[in-house]
């Protein structure tokens, strides 16, 4: 089988997390939400204190890349105002830290959160969303080019936009504005846009520096060969969430401001009678197993899809990859092992099949804060006990698996290679 070669030597085996998942004390548009399970994220992971520990953890886990968010509202108070120094060099110490055993960073620029001062003007709604984030890039990228060559500036706009303005389930949480989520793909696109063409121009500092979108991939289809009405609401989510998003974001001369496209994988969406058979949907697990719907605590799982959909990308755009996300949400270990398996034999197939994938990022490090749904979605490499104040980290069979795969670049489990040894005391933030 393909999956038995290594991989590259020099691909990325990472994993990922954004600033208000885990770091905690964010002011932004998240603090007052209380999500579904009575959680909020202002402690979080206590990430924003804890990060040294997590980098030691990571060396534990083997990876050597960390794909993680950058706060735009810690770092600038108001429209065009300099970066805050303090927060800034609490960053540019996590990434010193990162560099100091060998892990690759991966800076998120936009994850699903914003600066008051861009909520209160209408967010991504008002055009001058676009000057103003472009304006933090090219701060930031003169501040951080000699750290950090790969930058995400947008992860899933998609989502963001429609759970903003079409399905009500991030804040603003409005509801069928299509308008709304067509005008904030816009304008994210264009900020694209013009800071894709930032980095690559400022951003020269270490190595090449590449950019990218984090695409989230959803198919749609329907449950039942003969519901035309579900096909025809499938190839409508298809038309709005995917293929819409991509023009506007890699059409045309907008192209070029991107150096790879990032992947966000979770599976697909099977409609019956006009509903989506997943578990955010509040689709009940018996119902889904009497269906023969494998999911887990979030999407339906649908590895084959995986290497296609990696396949189809390289014809459309030709532009390397990175698999910026994938997990699952589940507490059963096994099947979550057997998920990313599955997962890591069909990529292992698309790259078999030509396609230039050049790193892997597992959400995510830590259980963690997840947006509507609190607390209550299990997706760490490491567990975190979210009843004890003081948050203690345990590794999980997920993340011993995980630490098998990056230290031997193959799916095949010998005895585990204990991983790097824990980072050195240069981390320690005095
Ligand atoms: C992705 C998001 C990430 C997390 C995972 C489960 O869509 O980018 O923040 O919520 O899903």
């Amino acid at each position: 089988m393909a999956g038995d070669s290594k991989f590259p030597e020099n691909f990325l085996w990472g994993t990922a997390t954004s600033a208000t998942q885990v770091e905690g004390h964010v002011v932004n548009e998240w603090t007052d939400y209380v999500a579904a399970d009575g959680g909020n994220c202002r402690v979080a992971c206590d990430h924003y204190h804890r990060y040294a520990e997590d980098v030691d953890w990571m060396t534990r886990l083997g990876v050597n890349a960390y794909r993680m968010g950058i706060e735009w509202s810690r770092l600038q108070a108001a429209p065009f105002a300099p970066l805050n120094r303090t927060e800034l060099d609490r960053y540019v110490h996590l990434l010193d830290c990162l560099k100091a055993v060998g892990i690759t960073p991966m800076v998120v620029l936009h994850h699903f959160s914003n600066p008051p001062w861009i909520t209160s003007a209408g967010g991504w709604l008002n055009p001058s969303a676009v000057p103003a984030f472009v304006d933090y890039v090219t701060k930031l990228v003169s501040a951080l080019k000699d750290r950090v060559y790969l930058w995400n500036t947008f992860n899933e706009p998609d989502t963001y936009a429609s759970l903003t303005y079409l399905l009500g389930g991030f804040p603003p949480f409005h509801k069928w504005r299509f308008a709304s989520y067509r005008k904030v793909i816009r304008h994210m696109a264009e900020a694209h846009a013009q800071a894709g063409r930032v980095i690559q121009r400022d951003s020269g500092g270490v190595k090449t520096p590449e950019v990218g979108i984090a695409k989230n991939w959803t198919s749609f289809g329907a449950f039942q060969t003969f519901a035309l009405w579900d096909h025809f609401l499938a190839a409508i989510s298809h038309h709005a969430f995917n293929r819409f998003v991509l023009n506007e974001f890699l059409g045309g001369r907008r192209r070029d401001a991107s150096t790879f496209l990032g992947v966000n994988y979770y599976g697909r969406a099977r409609l019956n009678h006009f509903q989506a058979l997943v578990p955010t949907n509040g689709v009940s697990t018996e119902r889904l197993k009497q269906l023969g719907i494998t999911c887990d605590d979030m999407f339906e799982r649908h590895p084959a899809g995986f290497a296609r959909l990696l396949k189809r990308f390289h014809r459309s755009y030709g532009l390397p990859i990175y698999i910026t996300e994938h997990g699952a949400a589940s507490t059963d270990e096994d099947f979550r092992i057997r998920d990313l398996m599955a997962h890591l034999h069909e990529l292992r197939a698309a790259m078999d099949g030509g396609v230039d994938v050049r790193g892997f990022f597992y959400w995510s490090l830590l259980d963690n804060f997840e947006w509507q749904f609190g607390y209550s979605k299990k997706f760490g490499l490491l567990s975190v006990d979210f009843s004890d104040d003081k948050l203690p980290r345990k590794m999980t069979r997920v993340g011993e698996f995980y630490r098998n795969v990056c230290t031997t670049r193959t799916m095949d489990q010998g005895a585990p290679p204990g991983g790097r040894p824990p980072s050195p005391s240069v981390c320690r933030r005095v």
